[in-house]
């Protein structure tokens, strides 16, 4: 597999398999995104029929910080809870009938997982009760991409703090994931990722997020968007090529390439003389 390429490969072994699937393409069976094919979908009739309601940004900042340490709920109910909580206690239905607690799933990168960052997926859990994916994706990706470019944690708690009183380091994660987030603030930080220190940067990088959402929800509300963040250069250059119908569509995703494919020291093969012998 060294001088060829994968997906050569693929196209080579699947050559009668890929002609089954263009004659199934050229039959005519399709389904229109708004009509969906018979089933059991009696309950998504009204897709995304919430409307968010008034909050005050200073209240959903503290509740999700506090909601992060709240039980041990995490980030994910954090962000969730500092605006559909706090409208369920402000406004009561529908609101107030979310099973809130489900969001818990979403600690740690969901259930420990280190994949997406919790506190992204709260907060776009949030929005999706309002807005469905046309409308929803580019408030998505101005949350998202200010994630990435932003340096974590810059709330500071009023009053006790959740794990850990005082300042703390912030770092950039250039990624949406837990993992790198969590692990790169660690690594440049010297604190341990199980450390109180690191839990209070993710009650605080909650309480952020949150404020961010906040802030894009409000935007939203008065027809407004707020200062745009585009791509990444990385996804613009790397996109040129990998995109739909470019020479090699095999991308997914709109995360920056950076962290993973730059082979900056840190990303290199770990495998092998690791830790560095010389
Ligand atoms: C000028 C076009 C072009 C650009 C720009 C480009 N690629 Fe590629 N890339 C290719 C082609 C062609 C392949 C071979 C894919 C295939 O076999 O289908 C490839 C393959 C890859 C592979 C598979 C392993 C390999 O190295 O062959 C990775 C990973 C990859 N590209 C990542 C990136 C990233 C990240 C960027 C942006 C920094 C990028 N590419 C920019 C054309 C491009
Ligand atoms: C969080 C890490 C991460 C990010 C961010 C990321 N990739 Fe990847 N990417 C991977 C991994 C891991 C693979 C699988 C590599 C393998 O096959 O060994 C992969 C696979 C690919 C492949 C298929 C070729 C292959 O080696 O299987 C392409 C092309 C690619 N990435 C391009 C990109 C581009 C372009 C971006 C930015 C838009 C990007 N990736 C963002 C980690 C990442």
């Amino acid at each position: 597999m060294n001088k060829i390429s994968r997906r050569k490969m693929l196209l080579i072994m699947g050559g009668s398999l890929a002609g089954t699937t263009l004659a199934m393409a050229g039959s005519g069976i399709s389904f229109a995104e708004d009509t969906p094919p018979p089933g059991p979908f009696k309950l998504a009739q009204k897709p995304f029929s919430w409307t968010p309601k008034t909050l005050d940004p200073k209240e959903i900042a503290s509740v999700a910080y506090q909601g992060y340490a709240y039980k041990g709920y995490g980030c994910a109910f954090g962000t969730f809870y500092s605006i559909i909580g706090l409208m369920g206690e402000k406004y009561g239905k529908p609101y107030s009938e979310f099973p809130f607690t489900m969001m818990e799933v979403g600690k740690s990168g969901i259930s420990d997982w280190g994949t997406i960052c919790g506190a992204l997926l709260g907060s776009v859990s949030a929005l999706s009760l309002f807005w469905g994916r046309k409308e929803r994706d580019p408030l998505v990706d101005q949350l998202f991409r200010w994630y990435e470019t932003t340096a974590f944690p810059i709330y500071k708690p009023m009053g006790k703090a959740v794990k850990f009183e005082g300042n703390l380091p912030t770092s950039q994660s250039d990624s949406v994931l837990c993992h790198v987030s969590v692990s790169k603030w660690a690594y440049s930080s010297g604190f341990s990722a199980a450390s109180d220190q690191r839990k209070e940067r993710c009650a605080r990088l909650t309480s952020d997020v949150a404020s961010k959402t906040w802030e894009i929800i409000e935007a939203k509300m008065q027809g407004k968007t707020i200062a745009g963040f585009g791509k990444s250069d990385a996804r613009k250059t790397c996109g040129a090529c990998h995109d739909k119908d470019k020479e090699s569509p095999i991308l997914k995703g709109k995360m920056d390439c950076t962290p993973c494919h730059s082979g900056d020291k840190n990303s290199q093969n770990k495998f092998n003389d690791h830790p560095l012998t010389k």
